[in-house]
């Protein structure tokens, strides 16, 4: 089956919107694969730091990705990513891998490198598939795009929330800036951008439960 044939489900937008906890129960309804290509930016930056280097720095160091191999693993329900034989999964949700696969994602190599392994993902897989570039740049002939947005104060009390810290004035302060340097690093890197691809369907989630946005998506789907 080649990728055209394939149901391709891409979900963009910026961080804190609910991409992941929407994929991944659309992927369950659709009894499909969920592919969170975040995860693939974040192995690699914690894979650059584990060997002492900086992702803002030596993120595109041609040495680097020549040394980095990465496998993602699709699992019912989950994933697995190893990286050099390493299992990372769990261990790329820290501040530092954060701020870094922002870093790193402004490299044409890193991302020229984690795009391959995602249309590879779709050549075998009919998946939901989110992340930043997917409706723009990976899959950029799927019927199916749709673009997550909400309030900034919603963003930051779910991310805070998923990261189970407490949602005190100072967390709540960090978060607001962190949130505010990622989306204007991701959305004005030269490569491969943030942005609403032309023919997506916007959906603000600011008021909307989860399983209100998966019905909303899985409308579309069906109706097409
Ligand atoms: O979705 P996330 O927060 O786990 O993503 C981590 C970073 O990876 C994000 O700040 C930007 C980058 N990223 C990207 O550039 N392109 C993607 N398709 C997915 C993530």
């Amino acid at each position: 089956m080649s990728v055209e044939e394939r149901l391709i489900i891409a979900i963009d937008g910026p961080a804190g919107v609910g991409k992941t906890t929407v994929a991944r129960e659309l992927a369950e309804v659709l009894n499909i694969h969920h592919i969170d290509t975040g995860a693939m930016y974040r192995a690699f930056a914690y894979y650059v730091m584990k060997i002492g280097l900086s992702p803002e720095r030596d993120g595109d160091c041609g040495e680097v990705l020549k040394n980095f191999q990465m496998e993602y693993l699709p699992e019912i329900n989950s994933y697995k990513i190893i990286v050099n034989g390493e299992e990372v999964s769990d261990k790329i949700r820290t501040r530092e891998v954060t701020k870094g696969s922002s870093d790193v994602a402004v490299f044409p190599a890193v991302r020229k490198f984690m795009v391959n392994i995602q249309r590879e993902l779709g050549n075998r897989y009919d998946l939901v598939m989110e992340g930043r570039d997917i409706g723009t740049n990976v899959f950029p002939d799927t019927p199916f795009k749709f673009y997550l947005d909400a309030r900034i104060e919603a963003r930051v009390e779910r991310r805070l929330l998923q990261d189970g810290l407490e949602i005190t004035d100072e967390c709540i302060k960090r978060e607001f800036s962190n949130i505010i340097t990622r989306d204007k690093n991701d959305m004005e890197r030269e490569f491969a951008p943030l942005r609403v691809a032309d023919d997506a369907i916007i959906i603000d989630t600011t008021n909307l439960t989860r399983d209100e946005v998966v019905e909303k998506i899985l409308k579309v789907v069906r109706e097409k």
